[in-house]
């Protein structure tokens, strides 16, 4: 069955990156979850996906000028202000904290392209090994160095490059660096490359499928896994194939 991971949370109803969002992912029935970590000036990781705290809190600058205290201050709400309480930024502890106690399984995308978080790997590799998450964890990125590092760290733990463009053979170079699996853009994951993925033993899991035509046309080709905004939508979905 291919697995829904939910993007950023439940991104399509619910301020992204929020625990709020990957508590209502798990209720839509969602499988798993992708989220996004940075780091803060004191070293602390954090849930959220631009450089900027501006676009999805209340506040501006970069997050790696914050402390974790006050960045903690800021309000993740973004344009969903109709809900009643404030939204912090998750710290990684306590979004693992509470992913350990749900059966999901979970990518965490490191985001050190544009800012490379020095010791971004190792730390976020000692939190995931002292919940004991290694066997539920995908580490993936864009910073393929970053990847690669990660598995020379942590072998257990499973690694996948982000592709946002099309690969000849995306397979090969996935086993090429000890991934399992690659998460291509969806434009990037026509049926070919997917069944010739499986067939090699390659999982792919595309990102971010969210219209109807793309979630139908990679549910029936089997893929691994797919992540998208809307998990009740992607169920609903599955569901019908
Ligand atoms: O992990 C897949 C996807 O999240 C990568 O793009 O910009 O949404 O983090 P972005
Ligand atoms: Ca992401």
């Amino acid at each position: 069955m291919t697995l829904i991971l939910a993007h950023r949370g439940y991104a399509a109803e619910y301020p992204e990156n929020t625990l709020l969002a990957f508590k209502e992912a798990e209720k839509a029935g969602a499988e798993g979850l992708e989220f996004d970590v940075q780091m803060t000036k004191d070293v602390e990781l954090v849930v959220i996906h631009d450089e900027m705290v501006d676009r999805t809190t209340d506040g501006t600058g970069l997050v790696k000028d914050y402390n974790l205290k006050e960045l903690r201050k800021l309000d993740a709400r973004f344009k969903f202000e109709a809900l009643p309480k404030k939204e912090p930024i998750p710290t990684l502890d306590e979004v693992l904290e509470w992913l350990s106690g749900t059966g999901m399984v979970c990518n965490i995308e490191l985001k050190n392209s544009i800012i490379p978080y020095e010791g971004m790997e190792e730390k976020v590799i000692n939190m995931v090994r002292a919940y004991g998450l290694s066997d539920r964890i995908i580490i993936s990125s864009f910073n393929h160095y970053s990847i690669v590092q990660s598995y020379l760290l942590a072998p257990e733990i499973e690694i996948a490059p982000l592709l946002s463009e099309g690969l000849y053979m995306p397979w090969i170079y996935a086993q090429s660096i000890k991934a399992k699996g690659f998460h291509p853009h969806w434009r990037a994951a026509p049926d070919h490359i997917v069944r010739a993925s499986l067939e090699s033993g390659i999982e792919v899991r595309p990102y971010t499928v969210n219209k109807e035509i793309e979630l139908e046309r990679l549910f029936k080709v089997n893929c691994s896994a797919i992540i998208t905004d809307d998990p009740a939508k992607a169920k609903r979905i599955r569901g019908k194939i």
